[in-house]
């Protein structure tokens, strides 16, 4: 999907994705002391704001303006505005990142062909300072077989290869990479979703 059609589906509704943080992002990243943060194709805003909220200076870099439009406003809403920036980017290319060289960056759900995602990483590790951590999350290939909802093509659905050699050749240092389970609440019960996880350092 291109920016123009992000757009729509964000102007379509009052709120495409949760408004909670990803249940990854709180359990690996809830330790860490505030600093400044990217959320990287952010959406809305719901991972940065979580940050916001707990002090943190976020700014959520996104090609589609309705989500930042969105994003500001809940900034607005959480009291939490003069720590949230926003940025209209492809973020597959180099853009400005006002809170750069930055403490943390989170990439949730950014389902892309495996190319310009490594590109993505590779500039997102360059925004990172030294010891700085990067944490992403997908649905994994494995979900198009086993795991319910997220994108219907292997594509866009990157493997833990994939992922290695991406963040390796961006400079950056693999902790963990790993497939977890998310339980998903759905009007017919619960359903298992599998997501890759990827928490590295600079
Ligand atoms: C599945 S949503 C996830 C949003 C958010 N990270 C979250 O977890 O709530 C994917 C987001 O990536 C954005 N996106 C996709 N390709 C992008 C690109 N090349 N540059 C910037 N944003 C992009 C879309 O606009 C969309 O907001």
């Amino acid at each position: 999907m291109d920016a123009q059609e992000w757009d729509e589906r964000y102007r379509a509704s009052e709120t495409v994705w949760s408004i909670e943080p990803n249940q990854f992002v709180v359990e690996y990243l809830r330790d860490l002391r505030p600093g400044t943060m990217l959320d990287i194709a952010g959406g809305e805003g719901r991972n940065a704001l979580w940050f916001a909220r707990r002090g943190w200076a976020v700014e959520v870099v996104e090609f589609s303006a309705a989500a930042l439009a969105k994003f500001d406003d809940r900034a607005e809403f959480d009291r939490v505005k003069d720590r949230c920036v926003s940025t209209l980017a492809d973020v597959t290319e180099d853009y400005h990142a006002l809170v750069a060289p930055a403490n943390l960056a989170v990439m949730a759900y950014l389902q892309i062909p495996a190319e310009p995602l490594a590109r993505a990483i590779a500039v997102a590790a360059t925004k990172l300072r030294e010891g700085g951590t990067f944490f992403g999350v997908w649905h994994a290939r494995e979900n198009l077989e086993h795991g319910w909802g997220g994108p219907r093509e292997a594509s866009v659905l990157p493997t833990m290869d994939e992922l290695r050699g991406a963040a390796t050749a961006a400079g950056l240092t693999v902790v963990t990479l790993e497939q977890r389970e998310r339980v998903v609440a759905t009007p017919d019960g619960d359903r298992v979703a599998r997501d890759v996880v990827l928490l590295a350092t600079r």
